[in-house]
């Protein structure tokens, strides 16, 4: 949903106080302005508390860094814009110790949101490349100037083999809705040898469908691992959806679907044709 612009003017103003759980302004607001301010703290889950030592809005996680994401981008996360669910902190913090991403390692972030794990990736010194659908994220990132690239774009429509250099690892956390399908197009960009870790939401472990079953076979030939998060690791973005981390790193060998597999499929079916 978008920041109203005068919620967003009071949010950003430099009186307003974001810090741990509370976010306080403390000063005026015309009732129709607090209403609405009121109605998008609400809705992230905060409370107005309005005891003397506290008067702010409290939230059951630190709202800080969430917070800034919101306001960098003008908008707040609704499960119907995309599903932007930035990825909290510590969730970022485990996906980085899977990826260990060395110096120079080119790394992709093809559903980047504003960055939560685009901005730790270029902290390592991985260079960093970065595929945002929505306009305004794709703005925000590159106003951080962290990415050698932002396109802004659909990352499904994106061709994996017009790419000469594929990537050394990839990180994401995809629209939970239509994750398989974006970890399975994300990995024909990944080198052979490369690491991919993904959020993803935890039915996948358990889910019955085609779709499931034969990606679950994928990770399980190829030594993937899914690691269970806590249940209440995307509280500080909003949703309860329960999530897992996938890691799946792909060995030459392996049957995982990399740019240099799909690289292979048309010489096999070359040799087939000469048989
Ligand atoms: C769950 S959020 C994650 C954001 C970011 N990766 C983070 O961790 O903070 C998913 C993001 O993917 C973007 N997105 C959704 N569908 C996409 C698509 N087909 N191509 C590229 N980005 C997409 C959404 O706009 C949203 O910003």
């Amino acid at each position: 949903m978008q920041i109203p612009a005068d919620v967003l003017a009071v949010l950003t103003d430099d009186r307003t106080i974001i810090s741990g759980d509370r976010v306080a302004v403390p000063f005026e607001l015309e009732p129709a302005l607090y209403q609405r301010m009121n109605q998008m703290l609400k809705d992230i889950g905060g409370r107005w508390d309005g005891r003397k030592a506290v008067r702010a809005h409290v939230f059951p996680f630190p709202v800080e860094q969430f917070m800034r994401d919101c306001l960098a981008a003008g908008e707040w996360p609704s499960r119907f814009e995309q599903g932007w669910y930035p990825t909290p902190p510590k969730v970022v913090f485990d996906m980085l110790e899977h990826a260990s991403i060395r110096v120079g390692h080119t790394v992709l972030e093809p559903s980047a949101g504003t960055g939560s794990l685009a901005k730790r990736a270029a902290e390592e010194m991985g260079i960093v490349d970065c595929v945002e659908i929505d306009p305004r994220r794709a703005h925000v990132l590159r106003d951080l100037g962290i990415a050698r690239q932002v396109v802004q774009g659909d990352f499904l429509d994106l061709d994996p083999l017009a790419l000469d250099e594929p990537y050394d690892r990839v990180l994401m956390n995809p629209p939970f809705s239509n994750a398989i399908a974006h970890v399975m197009h994300a990995l024909a960009f990944m080198k052979d040898g490369g690491t991919l870790v993904a959020v993803m939401p935890e039915s996948i472990a358990w889910h019955s469908d085609r779709a499931a079953v034969e990606f679950r076979k994928l990770i399980a030939d190829n030594e993937g691992e899914i690691v269970k998060l806590p249940e209440d690791a995307f509280a500080p973005s909003g949703t309860n959806v329960r999530t897992v981390l996938l890691v799946l790193e792909a060995d030459p060998d392996g049957s995982l679907p990399t740019h240099g597999w799909h690289q292979r499929q048309p010489l096999q079916l070359d040799l087939f044709a000469m048989a």
